[in-house]
């Protein structure tokens, strides 16, 4: 470990480099990591990241205790330091300011071989190295902003009379199909890792009318896609006495607070870091346009699929062609109930679709929401376990929540890793989360 060196007056202040602007001139402490060090002899430029922003030091030979300056000129990328100096207005640096080291204290001194460089390095070793990749400046920009997306999004919800009731993770039964489900042993019983927590919203607004469960949710995806995690962050909101339109007003005003609140706190890092066109997002507005599955359908076949045929579900392009005709994300909704999941609603009349909505992001994200109205039919429901192959007894408590007071009930579920690559406008969903769970990717 880095030796002492002089001590360091309690009187200095230590502070972050986010308050760089509020101590201009002042002596102040500080501590970060070594992102860069250039070494011009007796000036060694050194520069730091503290985990809200980079700023560079520079490092005088006569401004500094021997000792001190002899580590200064030893620093490798990723050592952790503490400096004192004098923070000054320069607009030349990156930021806006400079700091003249009075003193030095290496905390930590990195190895020298750091895997990651600046230079271009390919997702697959980036992937493996996901633990130290997090740190450049990029990803760590993209980590925050996903936490003020889930801030964005607990704040509309709790605000809008949503109780946070969270639901489980180890669950006897399927929501969303068997296909996708990661099993384990229970005890001698079989369970599973929860697809979504919507059944168990639709118990808790009858307790206290709106809810929402925010947790990561599981599906043993077995593609490899660019918008595909095994483990992935849903928020549902679910409401009593809702239908299918009461759905999509909320959508829109939540989705649109969400893109409204990261373009207030983050406009520069998506534009400095990400590079995002934030034109694109400054659209984001309610009212959302919305079409049938019929009209989408007929948009496809009068564009460049002809042949999609109707009754199929979406995929990847198609979703990104419907999108791309809009502004803003646009709903479709009434789905053909073959495609969606066994507790949709039928629509009066026409059983063949259901009372279902997606919400399909523009740019290519493509949906980035799934929901509707839940049926409160016990024989449809009994229907429609047998369809899809589940079964009854799994259920029984499902069926009271129809036979104890049914009300028309709606909900949906937001992926959160597909909201973030829209709003950061990413390629893959990925670098949306610290450390991602695809096929075959466990480490680290
Ligand atoms: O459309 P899904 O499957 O809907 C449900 O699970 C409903 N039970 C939600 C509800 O009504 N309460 O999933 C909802 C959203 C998708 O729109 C997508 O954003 C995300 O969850 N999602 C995934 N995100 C990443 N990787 C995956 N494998 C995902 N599967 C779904
Ligand atoms: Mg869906």
């Amino acid at each position: 470990m880095g030796g002492e060196t002089s001590a360091v007056t309690s009187t200095v202040p230590t502070i972050t480099i986010r308050e760089a602007a509020d101590h201009a001139g002042q002596v102040v402490r500080l501590q970060g990591w070594v992102h860069h060090r250039t070494d011009k002899g007796r000036l060694q430029f050194v520069v730091v990241r503290d985990g809200t922003g980079i700023l560079q030091a520079v490092a005088f030979e006569k401004d500094l205790p021997p000792a001190a300056f002899a580590a200064a000129r030893e620093l490798t990328q990723e050592s952790s330091i503490r400096i004192t100096g004098t923070l000054r207005a320069d607009a030349r640096a990156p930021g806006g300011y400079e700091l003249g080291i009075d003193d030095l204290e290496v905390v930590g001194l990195a190895e020298p071989e750091y895997p990651i460089q600046p230079k271009e390095h390919g997702v697959g070793f980036l992937m493996e190295q996901r633990h130290l990749w997090i740190r450049t400046p990029r990803q760590a920009a993209i980590l925050r902003i996903r936490a003020t997306i889930v801030r964005a999004i607990r704040a509309w919800l709790d605000g809008h009379g949503f109780v946070n009731v969270d639901t489980p993770i180890l669950t006897p039964a399927a929501c969303e199909g068997t296909s996708t489900l990661f099993g384990t042993d229970y005890f001698g019983t079989p369970a599973f890792l929860s697809q979504s927590g919507q059944l168990y919203n639709e118990a808790t607004i009858a307790a206290l009318g709106k809810t929402y469960c925010f947790g990561p949710t599981f599906r043993a995806e077995k593609s490899k896609t660019r918008r595909h995690l095994t483990e992935f962050w849903m928020v549902e909101p679910e409401m009593a006495f809702a239908t299918l339109e009461d759905v999509m007003e909320v959508e829109e005003q939540f989705v649109s607070h969400i893109v409204a609140t990261v373009l207030a706190e983050h406009r520069d890092a998506l534009v400095d870091l990400l590079e995002r066109d934030v034109t694109a997002l400054e659209a984001v507005q309610p009212p959302f346009p919305r079409l049938s599955y019929d009209e989408a359908v007929a948009r496809l076949q009068d564009g460049p699929f002809p042949d999609f045929p109707w009754g199929e579900d979406f995929g990847a392009p198609h979703e990104s062609y419907l999108a791309e005709q809009f502004d803003r994300p646009v709903f479709v909704y009434h789905y053909p109930t073959a495609a969606k999941a066994f507790y949709m609603e039928e629509v009066a009349g026409r059983p063949e679709v259901c009372r279902s909505v997606d919400l399909l992001a523009p740019e290519g994200y493509g949906e980035i929401i799934g929901g509707g109205q839940r049926t409160t039919s016990t024989a449809l429901l009994e229907r429609r376990f047998a369809e899809h192959g589940l079964s009854r007894a799994d259920y029984e408590w499902y069926l009271d929540l129809r036979r104890f007071g049914a009300v028309p009930h709606s909900g949906f579920g937001l992926g959160l890793e597909r909201t973030v690559a829209w709003i950061c406008g990413l390629q893959h969903v990925r670098e949306t989360t610290a450390f991602p769970r695809m096929l075959e990717k466990i480490y680290p």
